[in-house]
């Protein structure tokens, strides 16, 4: 009885997937759209400068240039679940880059994912959020790529499982995951509102980091902005919730936390959020910094799990011998007051660097300290700080287990709440 059940159930499922399949295979716009650009778009100059401007503020070059490699010469790998992929040369090289797309491939990719012999690109690629993008932007993004320097060097292959690396499968999920246009201004509100969404949702693609994703690896959208993850940092809730969000943060911390990477009382940003501030947010001009702003604060407040309520101890409260910390965490209290305390203090304050000032900082209350066990392994992603003030990486001194004692004090000492990092997840980050 219940074997014949699941047989039907079986069969029903493949024939509804294959249908969808075949639906999408066939409807998914593979064609070339129309690429006119408005009477409002500039010309020589004045389009490359804006080009450029879009360029920074939607962060190309954190995925399309590698650590000391040449400009959006691609390359860099994303490892996901079932093999890793690299990203492409984008510079205007005719054969490895991108010099001899139309503007119309150019804007199919942004808009629909698509390649320009028609593949369809993993998301990874995040041009769900692009897909917003006007076409003037996209426009002026491809004008000033097309003024770099060409690199002649291809990316390496990518390296997926079967079936993962057949790439028409991503054809259903765009037609389940996709925008279905550009961005539409909302008339209701006014235009700082309005850039400030555009910014967040489409070009510097906040989501892609800060919104949870499914089992599809879908943006959760019901619960935009709650908190997601990437590469193991977890990218905190950005809604506007008083307890687990920035709902109780002025509109003067949450700009300097996006312009500097540090906020008085929020502590400081690092990992790929410390690496978007270098690379892309501390360039823009502070009224888009206060349009982003005005957005968050009418992001619907989203809670989340109890754990996450960032929680800090009071800066008085904090010396050497102050807090109550448990037992097995004793040797990393003793790595602390040995290799931290010089620059952090006891009491989080940066010693003679603002940057250092990690008092209240989410990380410090997150009992898995996902992102604490990351800065210590990793160090910081700052790139151009004085040396002797940018944390060095920790990786290859110390060992799991000193890393995960570590790491429980700082959440202990600093929040009050019990860490739980284990020796293996430790050894899982590295
Ligand atoms: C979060 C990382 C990330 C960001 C940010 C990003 N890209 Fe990419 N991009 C990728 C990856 C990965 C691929 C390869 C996808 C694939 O192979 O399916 C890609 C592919 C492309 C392609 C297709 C190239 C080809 O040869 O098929 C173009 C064009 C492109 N990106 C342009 C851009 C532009 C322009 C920006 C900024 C507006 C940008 N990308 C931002 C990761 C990124
Ligand atoms: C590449 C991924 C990524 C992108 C893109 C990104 N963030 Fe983040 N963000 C993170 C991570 C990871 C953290 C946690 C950093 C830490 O704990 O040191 C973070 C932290 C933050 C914080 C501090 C929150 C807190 O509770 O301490 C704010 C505010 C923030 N991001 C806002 C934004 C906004 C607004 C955007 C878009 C303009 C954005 N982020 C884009 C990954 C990202
Ligand atoms: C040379 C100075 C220096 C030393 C030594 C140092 N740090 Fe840091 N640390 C920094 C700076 C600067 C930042 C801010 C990160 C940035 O700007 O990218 C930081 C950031 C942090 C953060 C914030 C993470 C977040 O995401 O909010 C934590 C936690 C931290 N350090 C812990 C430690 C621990 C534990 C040690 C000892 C093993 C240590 N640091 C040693 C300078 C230092």
């Amino acid at each position: 009885m219940v074997r014949w059940r699941n047989y039907i159930i079986g069969i029903c499922t493949i024939a509804v997937v294959g249908l969808l399949g075949a639906v999408c295979f066939f409807f998914w716009p593979h064609g070339l759209p129309d690429v006119q650009a408005s009477k409002a778009q500039p010309t020589g100059a004045e389009l490359v400068a804006r080009g450029e401007y879009l360029t920074v503020a939607a962060d190309c070059a954190a995925c399309h240039t590698t650590k000391g490699g040449k400009p959006f010469a691609g390359g860099l790998a994303f490892k996901l679940p079932f093999g890793t992929i690299y990203s492409p040369n984008i510079t205007p090289d005719k054969t490895v880059g991108i010099g001899d797309w139309s503007d119309a491939e150019f804007v199919r990719a942004m808009r629909s994912g698509v390649g320009k012999h028609g593949e369809d690109l993993y998301p990874a690629f995040p041009y769900t959020s692009y897909a917003l993008l006007s076409t003037d932007d996209i426009l002026a993004i491809r004008a000033y790529l097309t003024t770099l320097a060409q690199v002649s060097e291809p990316a390496p292959e990518n390296a997926l499982a079967f079936p993962f690396d057949q790439r028409p499968l991503m054809r259903g999920w765009k037609l389940l995951f996709m925008p279905w246009g550009p961005f539409e201004p909302d008339p209701g509100k006014d235009k700082k509102w309005n850039d400030g969404a555009y910014l967040v949702e489409a070009l510097a693609h906040c989501g892609e980091c800060h919104t949870p994703r499914g089992l599809m690896f879908q943006r959760k959208q019901s619960v935009a902005l709650s908190g997601g993850n990437v590469d193991g940092w977890k990218a905190w809730n950005i809604t506007s919730d008083k307890d687990y969000g920035l709902g109780n943060w002025s509109d003067n911390q949450i700009a300097e936390m996006l312009s500097a990477g540090h906020a008085k009382d929020h502590g400081v940003a690092s990992g790929p959020m410390r690496e978007a501030i270098d690379l892309s947010l501390s360039k823009l001009p502070r009224s888009d910094i206060e349009a982003i702003v005005a957005y968050l604060r009418t992001v619907p407040a989203v809670a989340g799990d109890p754990d996450l309520k960032a929680m800090s101890r009071q800066n008085e409260e904090l010396t050497a011998g102050s807090t109550q910390v448990s037992a097995d965490t004793q040797p990393g209290k003793q790595i602390y007051a040995g290799a931290c305390a010089s620059c952090h203090g006891w009491n989080g304050e940066g010693q003679f660097n603002s940057r250092a000032a990690i008092l209240g900082g989410h990380a410090l209350s997150d009992p898995t300290a996902s992102n604490v066990v990351r800065v210590v392994l990793q160090g910081s992603s700052d790139h151009d700080a004085a040396p002797g003030r940018t944390m060095p990486s920790f990786a290859k001194i110390y060992s799991d287990e000193d890393v995960a004692a570590l790491a429980n004090y700082v959440v202990e000492h600093f929040s009050g709440r019990k860490g739980t990092v284990t020796a293996d997840q430790v050894s899982e980050a590295r």
